[in-house]
Order: C-alpha cells, then structure tokens, then sequence
C-alpha cells in the first residue's frame, strides 16, 4: 500500500507573488498539477494535498483530481510540520507515503517508481532521493556514509562553510514506512536557523535511510524564485522539442519556439521560428507553422500552412493556408483548401471548403459555404450596440471589395455583391445586389480657383 503526500501549503515567499507559489504555470499547468501527474505511474492507494496559503485557490485549481484528498496545515511551520498533519489521516495506515515537495515539477514519474522500488527492496525506514548538482546553493545538503546510508540533512541556512561544499542535495521526494514516521513525527523540534519543524530532521531518528540517486538531476530543480521557474521552463521546453523532433516534427531554431507539453503534433510538420503552441492544440502532419504565429486550444488539419498568425480555440481543415497577419479567435472553425489571407479577423464562424477571404476583411458571427469568395475589406457590421446578429453566405457567393454586410442578414448561393454595397436585406440565389450610388462625371469641370 502507497500513499502520496504532496506539500503545497507554503506561500512561496521568494517568488514575491500574491499567487500560491504552487500554482504559478509551466508550460500550461501549474507546478503542482506537474506534481500530481508525476506520481501516476504508482497508482498510490490515497493522494493527499497539504494546502495551507490561499487553501481554496489551490483546492480549486486541483478540484476533480482522482482519489485527491485535501489536509489543510494552517500555519506554515516548517515542511515537517506539513506531514505531521497527515497524523490523523493516516491512523491504522500500514503501508510507505511517499512526500512530494509540491515546488519540483521536472521529475519523472519513473524516478518516483525507481525511488519506491528501492524503498522496498531494502526494506528502509526512510529514502530519500537525492542528486550532485553543479551548484548546490539553497538546498539541503545529504551527508552518507559509505553504504550510502543517509547520516544527517544539513540545510543550507544551516550548514557550515566546509558542509556548504557539498554538492549532494536533497530532492524534497521521499519514501518512508508510514509507521516509523508517525512515531517520529512528534519528536521533530524547531532548533534551527529557520525555527521550522523540518521533514529533513526525520533522519536523525530513523534506520536505515538510503540515499538513491536520481540520473538526471536537471529534474529535481526546485521552483523558489522566478529565476529557478525560468531554468525549470527552459529544461521542460528542451525536454518537449527534442521529443518532437525524435517523433519527426522539424523545428528551425528550436530556442525561439515553445511549447506546452498538452500540445500533439504529427510527423513531418514544420515548426518555423518564434511559434508558439499553448494549450489543447493538435497540429497534424505536413503542415508548415510560423514563423511568428500564437496558436491556442485549436486543431490544424493536414498539409496546411499558418504563417506569422494568430489561432485560439479554432480548427482548421486541411490544405488550408492562414495568413500571413490572420487572426482567428473564438470557435472559428475553417474547411480544407481555404485561403484566410492578409489582416483578416474571423470570429466565431464557420467557412465551408475551398473559400476565400484573402484580404483585408472582419467576419465575425458569420456561416459562409463552400467556394466562397470574400472581396478585399469585406466586413460584417455583427453588432447593433446591444446584440451579436447572424450573417450567412451560400455556396459560391462572391462579395465585391469593401462590402459591408449588415447582420442579421443572408446571401444565399451564386449571389454577386458589387464593390461598396452596403447589403441591408436578404438576396436570393442567383442574383447582382449594389447599392452605391451611380457614379457621375462632369465633363470639362476644374475648381474655380483654379486657372485655364
Ligand atoms: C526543502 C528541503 C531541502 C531540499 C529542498 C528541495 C526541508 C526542511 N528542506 O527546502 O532540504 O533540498 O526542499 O527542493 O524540507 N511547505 C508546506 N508547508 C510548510 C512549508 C513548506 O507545505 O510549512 C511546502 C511548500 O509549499 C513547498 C515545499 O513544502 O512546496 C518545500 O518548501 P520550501 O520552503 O520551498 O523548502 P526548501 O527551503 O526549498
Ligand atoms: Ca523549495
């Protein structure tokens, strides 16, 4: 029997934010949602959160997740103080808690399962998982014996100069016998430079603890500032792409481009330069994205082309090009070989295949066909001041350059809108609507002022 513990009661003082430091976002989800989702791979018996600074902030943000139970830790003393809470929870609890620093969201579920394996393979008391690093400043440090058997955790506002040199730091991710911890749980004291009941302390009364090593110790960086959250970004980022690339996605100057870990992209797409993918987005095969372009919680279609544009919560057909200086935004949703081209901006409309709205236009609420083509600076007037009104343009209807279609209002199919008409009723299939004025011209006229 496995039960989780992840610490997420503290403030985060170093962040310097009034957001739980927990709940600040990497890569799309927040650093303890990256906590929680490590730890799947055990499939722990209970999962508890201890919650503490802005408790229904962070309650609400994991609202729903599976087997999640909330301990509240109501003043933050130290992350000894934080396990103590479980004390009542855990009563006739026989099983290992593994304990989760809810601030260390790079590590990977497999070192979790490797760190409980070794656990009890050796039958431990406590172990503790632990990594060299280039620079060890503001961890504790783990001092062992030779049969790496944990002697003390020293933490850094602790330690002496000499300590301070070790570059053996401690996770924050551990796995104890829950019955030997309950019974040194209440015997941790406050005697140090912090004045907190520190988890790390639990070592002193326990045997045997065991060092593991965990490989690569770029996941076990821990989130205190903001600078720490921009490192653990940009080794996430690194972890995403090489991915990609090795699933055969082609990415051109991969530094420049990011990418949230929800995103799904297929083989032989092209990611161009400062491209960024964020949120429920999938982008399927051969398409070419960027440079330059935001997409968003959207789906784009195979063998089509988004470049230098903007895509939230739309879906694109395939064969489909979107831009350059497109903004699509609000559920748009695009059929296969499309053309949405120079400064267009649709908003929460559908467009049916092989349409066009090449140039200069704002469709907004708006139900086109299929072979439609969009005049330059085509604009929906959807908007009354009060209320959002319904434009729909049959199969094959082409609107002149600057037509102004006033909502609600329908052009059925095969319809022909002249450049400058302003369309105010409904046009039946097959028909020319123009309303501007007819042109006049007078002959031999020049401004008075003006000599012959
Ligand atoms: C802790 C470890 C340190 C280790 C480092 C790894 C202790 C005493 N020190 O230090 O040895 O190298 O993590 O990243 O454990 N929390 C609570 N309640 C509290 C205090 C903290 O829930 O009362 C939570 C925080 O929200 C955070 C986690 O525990 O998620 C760690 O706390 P933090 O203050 O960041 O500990 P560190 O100083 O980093
Ligand atoms: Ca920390």
């Amino acid at each position: 029997m496995v039960a989780v513990a992840i610490l997420a009661a503290g403030r985060g003082t170093r962040m310097k934010s009034n957001l739980p430091k927990v709940l600040h976002s990497l890569a799309g989800r927040s650093l303890v949602e990256r906590v929680l989702d490590s730890c799947k791979v055990i499939d722990p018996e209970k999962i508890f959160a201890i919650v503490g600074y802005q408790a229904d902030l962070v309650k609400e943000t994991l609202a729903g997740y599976p087997k999640l139970e909330f301990v509240e830790q109501t003043e933050q003393l130290g992350t000894g103080h934080a396990v103590q809470q479980l004390l009542p929870h855990l009563k006739d609890f026989k099983g290992d808690l593994i304990v989760l620093n809810g601030d260390v969201p790079l590590l990977r579920g497999a070192s979790i399962a490797k760190l409980l394996s070794t656990h009890q393979t050796y039958q431990n008391a406590a172990t503790i998982l632990t990594a060299n690093v280039p620079n060890p400043q503001g961890y504790g440090r783990v001092f062992c014996n030779e049969q790496n058997q944990v002697r003390h955790i020293v933490e850094d506002k602790d330690c002496t100069p000499a300590q301070r040199r070790n570059r053996r730091i401690n996770a924050g991710v551990y796995c104890f016998n829950w019955p030997q911890l309950a019974e040194i749980l209440p015997k941790l004291t406050t005697n140090n430079q912090q004045k907190e009941y520190y988890l790390t302390d639990v070592v002193k009364y326990a045997s045997p603890v065991m060092a593991a090593e965990v490989q690569d110790y770029l996941e076990i960086s821990g989130i205190n500032d903001r600078k720490q959250l921009s490192s653990a970004h940009q080794i996430l980022q690194m972890r995403i792409k090489q991915a990609w690339m090795e699933a055969g996605v082609t990415m051109i100057d991969p530094d420049s481009i990011t990418i949230d870990d929800t995103v799904r992209l297929e083989s032989d797409t092209i990611i161009e330069p400062q491209t960024h993918l964020r949120g429920n987005t999938a982008i399927a095969s051969g398409c070419r994205i960027g440079p330059g372009s935001l997409i968003e919680n959207s789906a784009i279609g195979a063998n089509s082309t988004v470049m230098y544009s903007v895509v939230t919560d739309s879906c694109v057909g395939e064969n489909t090009r979107i831009g350059p200086y497109s903004h699509l935004r609000g559920k748009v949703e695009v059929g296969q070989s499309c053309r949405i081209g120079n400064f267009v901006e649709l908003k929460k409309s559908t467009i049916g295949n092989n349409t066009n709205i090449a140039h200069l236009s704002y469709l907004g609420d708006a139900t086109l066909g299929d072979r439609v083509n969009i005049g330059a600076g085509t604009i929906t007037a959807n908007y009354d001041g009060f209320n959002k009104h319904h434009t729909q343009i049959g199969d094959r209807t082409k609107t002149g350059a600057n037509s102004v279609l006033v909502a609600p209002v329908t052009l059925k199919e095969d319809v022909t809108v002249a450049a400058g008409t302003v369309v105010t009723e409904d046009v039946n299939e097959d028909a020319l609507v123009i309303s501007r004025p007819p042109q006049i011209i007078k002959k031999g006229w020049r401004p008075r002022n003006l000599s012959k």
